[in-house]
């Protein structure tokens, strides 16, 4: 009743009510906003899926260029793939197709438009590169012309396997990350070790190993590799690790005459599997300008370890799905990179092992 009676003392005019209901509704969205976050927490990104293999093509790894291209490398193909992701029609290129090989794994620039690739006889299931077929190739776009020049640069041979626990006479270079414009950082993920390769000289020198990072032996495990992403920033090499479902880092750092020292190796925290999905295996990580560190985790989700201020890593389920049921956007995420150029630096690009090319706009990030 005295609701009715304040009304009914309003003016009558339409155009003074208008105002008065459009606040209300303002005044109730505002106090329903952090509901809606709430429920939303899940997943706070979208995915738009730019791009889908007809074949399903496994993409593996993302290298943005200066350009705001993206340089692709596939498990199942010894081509080099190139998209411009702000076409209209995004589609892939070829760039390079390494000779007497059947896939490539990680890429990463270590010189302004050059890159690494690891490049090799790949088998998948469980994923194993062939002894004497894994080499490292730099890939040079030229600043004039574009033209590409590609030449091998490091022949991986054989590594010493000193986990006894792992399997042995396997190899599985996977993600590379630069520690100088001259040595890459490999993560090894049968092994368990990280390995620093020389593009100058092709030297080959162990860097770090750890329990924690091996392969499981058991062919029938969901999850069969150890180590996988590797991202040096900040004077850290940061990891992922399947099998233990870890994220983690180790300081590596280039000492006088080049010798590589490497501190302990750090578990950051685990990878929460709140759904308990028997897959769910951590692969490739990206830093956004805040330090914050975004994973492609399998078979369906995108988690950020957000850097708090104590110093921990407070981890959301940034984008996908964590119950690992819906897969129509994120099938098996397999790398993740941030955009450059004008309007990139906030779009994170998802590639999956089921052929899918996802921007993620994280621009409306408060971490
Ligand atoms: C391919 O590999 C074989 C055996 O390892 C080697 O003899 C041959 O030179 C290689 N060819 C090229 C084009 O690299
Ligand atoms: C590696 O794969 C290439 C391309 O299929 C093939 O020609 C070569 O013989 C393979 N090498 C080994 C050592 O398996
Ligand atoms: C191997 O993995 C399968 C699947 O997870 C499991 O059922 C089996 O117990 C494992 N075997 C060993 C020896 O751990
Ligand atoms: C650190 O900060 C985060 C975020 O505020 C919080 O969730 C966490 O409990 C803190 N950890 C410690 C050890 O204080």
């Amino acid at each position: 009743m005295p609701d009715i009676d304040r009304v009914s003392s309003q003016p009558r005019s339409a155009s003074h009510k208008r105002p008065k209901i459009y606040a209300d509704l303002k005044l109730k969205m505002k106090s329903l906003c952090p509901l809606i976050l709430a429920l939303s927490a899940a997943a706070e990104y979208s995915g738009t899926v730019l791009y889908q293999s007809p074949t399903n093509l496994w993409l593996e790894n993302i290298a943005a260029r200066a350009n705001s291209h993206l340089l692709i490398t596939s498990a199942e193909s010894p081509t080099l793939y190139t998209v411009d992701p702000r076409a209209q029609s995004v589609t892939l290129h070829e760039v390079f197709t390494f000779p007497n090989a059947t896939a490539l794994m990680g890429i990463t620039e270590y010189k302004p438009d050059v890159f690494a690739v690891v490049v090799s006889n790949l088998t998948l299931g469980p994923p194993r590169e062939a002894l004497g077929t894994v080499v490292i190739w730099s890939v040079a776009f030229d600043a004039k012309t574009g033209a590409v020049s590609a030449s091998p640069a490091v022949s991986v041979p054989l590594l010493p396997n000193s986990n006894t626990a792992a399997p042995q006479n396997a190899i599985c270079i996977n993600g590379i990350s630069p520690l100088s414009s001259t040595v890459i950082l490999g993560a090894e993920s049968v092994s368990g070790a990280i390995y620093a390769f020389d593009m100058a000289s092709g030297s080959v020198t162990s860097v770090a190993s750890s329990p924690q990072w091996i392969a499981t032996t058991n062919a029938s495990a969901p999850v069969q590799l150890g180590i996988n992403g590797l991202k040096y920033h900040d004077g850290y090499a940061y990891w992922s690790a399947g099998v233990e479902e870890l994220f983690g880092r180790v300081r590596v750092s280039l000492a006088h005459h080049d010798t590589i020292e490497a501190g302990v190796v750090e578990v950051l925290t685990p990878i929460d599997n709140p759904y308990a999905v028997a897959g769910q295996s951590a692969d490739d990580l990206a830093f956004d300008r805040a330090g914050n560190a975004w994973m492609a985790v399998h078979p369906s989700e995108i988690v950020l370890f957000e850097r708090a201020a104590n110093g921990s890593w407070v981890q959301h389920t940034a984008a996908g799905d964590a119950s690992g049921t819906d897969l129509t956007t994120f099938n098996g995420p397999s790398a993740v990179a941030f955009g450059r150029g004008e309007g990139q630096e906030g779009i994170l690009y998802v590639t999956t092992k089921t052929g899918q090319l996802i921007a993620v706009d994280t621009t409306g990030s408060t971490y």
